[in-house]
């Protein structure tokens, strides 16, 4: 059984969602690892991953990849991480940064970047509320959410995601015409979505599919749903 959750974290790090990041209510561990993805967790990670800012830091950017990178683009919570490795593939000048918490999706992701030999992504092992705070204004080009967990009995709306204080601090981050888009395959968390974002003026909807749209990757839990016949919608935003 996954372990209990941590409570919110007063580190500070959470400045933009307060004094104290709310509680991270998903999974960090589930089966044990298999030894080769512990290999590659090991041999990776350390060099991959982004340190949690300190409180109140602002991260610098240009030092993250070791070539200068045409944009930044975010996935958060990129599950086993097909999607980032895909996208990372297709666009080696753009530098990736992908947050998970799942240890074992975060292995899957080491995996495929050892895989293809792919130097342009890091990885915050963490909550991505944590870094969210450290980037600076305007800095990313594109951001992904791809099937973030639904929780759609109503009494659990305020753990998803996708809600005012997220999608402040994306607003903040993403660079005017900077592209936000979100799939998911749970009716009650379209609907959400739709709301959500008909209520920013800060966004405009750019696009609206029932079927993976060109320049779009495929990822695990669109895979999942597909296999089992549920309609997908994939959907996206422009920072105003
Ligand atoms: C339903 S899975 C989808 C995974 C992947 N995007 C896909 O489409 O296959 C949602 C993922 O988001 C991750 N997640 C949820 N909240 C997160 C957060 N605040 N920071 C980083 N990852 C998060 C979860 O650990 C989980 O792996």
């Amino acid at each position: 059984m996954a372990p209990k959750t941590p409570r919110g974290d007063d580190s500070g790090a959470g400045a933009g969602y307060g004094s104290r990041l709310p509680r991270f209510y998903g999974r960090r561990k589930g089966k044990p690892i298999r030894a080769g993805k512990q290999d590659v967790l090991d041999a990776l990670l350390p060099k991959l991953a982004i340190p949690a800012p300190r409180a109140g830091e602002r991260l610098a950017l240009a030092s993250l990849f070791a070539f200068t990178p045409k944009e930044i683009w975010l996935e958060v919570g990129f599950g086993s991480g097909e999607h980032t490795a895909a996208q990372a593939e297709t666009h080696p000048d753009v530098g990736f940064i992908g947050s998970e918490v799942f240890l074992n999706g975060i292995g899957g992701l080491l995996k495929h970047i050892a895989a293809a030999g792919l130097t342009n992504i890091r990885v915050f092992p963490e909550d991505v509320r944590r870094l969210l705070p450290a980037l600076p204004d305007g800095c990313l080009a594109r951001v992904f959410v791809l099937f973030p967990d639904p929780w759609p009995k109503k009494r659990h709306a305020g753990r998803r995601f996708i809600g005012p204080d997220n999608l402040d601090q994306l607003a903040r981050l993403l660079m005017p015409g900077g592209e936000l888009r979100i799939a998911s395959d749970h009716p009650i968390y379209v609907d959400w979505v739709r709301e959500q974002m008909a209520a920013r003026p800060d966004f405009a909807p750019c696009q609206d599919a029932a079927v993976r749209p060109e320049g779009w990757a495929p990822s695990r839990y669109e895979q999942k749903a597909l296999e089992q016949g549920i309609l997908c919608s994939y959907m996206a935003w422009k920072r105003r």
